[in-house]
């Protein structure tokens, strides 16, 4: 079965849903491991209260010394895949070249629509009449690697940035363990990008 970790910045309620779909003994994988680059994350606490193994490892100005740190702690931990799950910070390319396939994220929007920050808001502001969220490889883009799978969600007249929030993290939870899986059977790999150029 597959070592899952879990790098997360905030609530945790994708942490939620992904513990629930791997847990301990499940002959698929399990999540074993959560990072948080916050101390006072509630993913922290959280993951204890499931009884994963939580640790804190601070970012602040000094990214390659967390990636150093992160880099011990999975390697130690045995973890095959790297799951990031409202994690909000960006990572190196060293790092994410590193984990090529093994690096994976959520974006609460329909990729390539709306990468960054505030991507409900983005939406909205966009006039939109649907978004959704989107799994994803981690590239050394932001929010700009393969594709696993994206669900749909409609954006509706009269919505505020947390209606939609809350109508696009219902299908998060659903959405991130089904990618998961399917990174898992093998049905979603990396791939190198495809050639741009035309065959003669
Ligand atoms: C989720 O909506 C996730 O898609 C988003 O943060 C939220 C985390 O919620 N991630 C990003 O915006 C990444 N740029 P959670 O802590 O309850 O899982």
């Amino acid at each position: 079965p597959a070592r899952l970790a879990v790098l997360a910045s905030g609530r945790g309620s994708n942490l939620r849903a992904l513990a629930a779909a791997f847990p301990p003994g499940d002959p698929l994988g399990s999540v074993v491991l959560v990072l948080s680059n916050r101390r006072d994350a509630p993913v922290l606490a959280l993951a204890r209260d499931l009884g994963i193994e939580a640790r804190f490892i601070p970012f602040g100005a000094d990214r390659a010394r967390f990636e150093r740190e992160a880099t011990a702690q999975l390697t130690a931990a045995g973890i095959d895949l790297v799951l990031l799950a409202g994690f909000m910070r960006v990572l190196s390319p060293a790092f994410t070249a590193r984990y090529a396939g093994r690096l994976v994220n959520i974006h609460p929007s329909l990729l390539p629509r709306f990468p960054g920050l505030h991507a409900q808001r983005q939406a909205l502001e966009a006039g939109a009449r649907e978004s959704g969220c989107t799994v994803h490889f981690v590239d050394a883009g932001v929010d700009t690697g393969p594709v696993i799978l994206q669900r749909r969600v409609p954006v509706l007249p009269d919505d505020t940035e947390e209606r939609l929030a809350a109508r696009i993290l219902a299908q998060e939870h659903r959405a991130y363990p089904e990618a998961v899986r399917r990174v898992l059977l093998g049905e979603a790999r990396f791939e190198a990008p495809q050639n741009q150029e035309a065959t003669p």
